[in-house]
């Protein structure tokens, strides 16, 4: 899982480097099938539910699913990539949120509060702990700074399949939940809205976009509860 997870974060750095004004959504989903295929993994998405890509791109307003196709990107945009790597039979996934361009200070704070808030999750995904834990620790992050999380779509176990249990809800009460094991792979993938937390899918019966058409940010990590706490494995390497 190590494997596929490192996988995964190095094809999303490439993929970020694309992230400009004027850039066909359809090119970012381009390369990151053809990143995958080199390295020896399979696109976990293509296919899956007769989803048509290899990466889930949702510009501004799209929560999560959207379709890479011929929208081009405009400056004061934010966009989500979502990235899922079958390798040697295990899956990596993981989303970021990127600013297009300048951004205003409001898009790039809901940016900085969905990644936050993973971290926060992210810190209690520890032995002796439970799933509620996780649960509260982002929903209560991202209240305090005045978002919403999405209700609608959650986080889920990860490992053979690219889908196991548990669901991971970005909201819940502390101290419930299913027991934190050692060894236990959670996809952790807080879904922050800067308006109302209520979402609907689009007639392409993918694309998830919020009620109120404020925009959203999606953060998501593979993370491995460790003896001796969390460890990321689809963490991407510091910038030089
Ligand atoms: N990260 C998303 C998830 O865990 C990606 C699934 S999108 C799909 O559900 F395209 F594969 F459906
Ligand atoms: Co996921």
């Amino acid at each position: 899982m190590r494997v596929a997870g490192r996988m995964t974060a190095e094809i999303m750095n490439h993929l970020e480097k694309l992230i400009c004004p004027g850039r066909v959504t359809k090119e970012i989903d381009a390369l990151a099938e053809k990143l995958i295929i080199g390295k020896g993994g399979i696109p976990a998405f293509k296919g899956y539910m007769g989803y048509p890509a290899s990466v889930c791109v949702s510009v501004n307003e799209e929560v999560v699913h959207g379709i890479p196709g011929k929208k081009v990107l405009q400056d004061g945009d934010i966009v989500s990539l979502d990235l899922g790597v079958l390798y040697d039979g295990y899956y990596g996934d993981m989303a970021r949120t990127f600013p297009v361009g300048k951004i205003s200070e409001s898009a790039r704070d809901l940016i900085e509060t969905a990644e936050q808030a993973l971290e926060r999750g992210t810190l209690q995904s520890k032995p002796g702990g439970c799933l509620g834990d996780i649960s509260n620790a982002i929903e209560s992050f991202v209240v305090e700074k005045g978002y919403t999380v999405v209700r609608d779509y959650v986080g889920h176990g990860i490992g053979k399949k690219m889908h196991e249990e548990p669901q991971i809800p970005n909201y819940g009460n502390p101290g419930t939940g299913p027991r934190l094991e050692v060894g236990m792979v959670l996809a952790i993938e807080p879904m922050v809205n800067m308006g109302t937390y209520d979402v609907q899918v689009l007639q392409d019966n993918w694309t998830v976009i919020t009620r109120d058409k404020k925009i959203s940010a999606h953060f998501e990590n593979t993370v491995v509860i460790g003896e001796n706490g969390p460890e990321v494995i689809t963490c991407q390497k510091k910038k030089h």
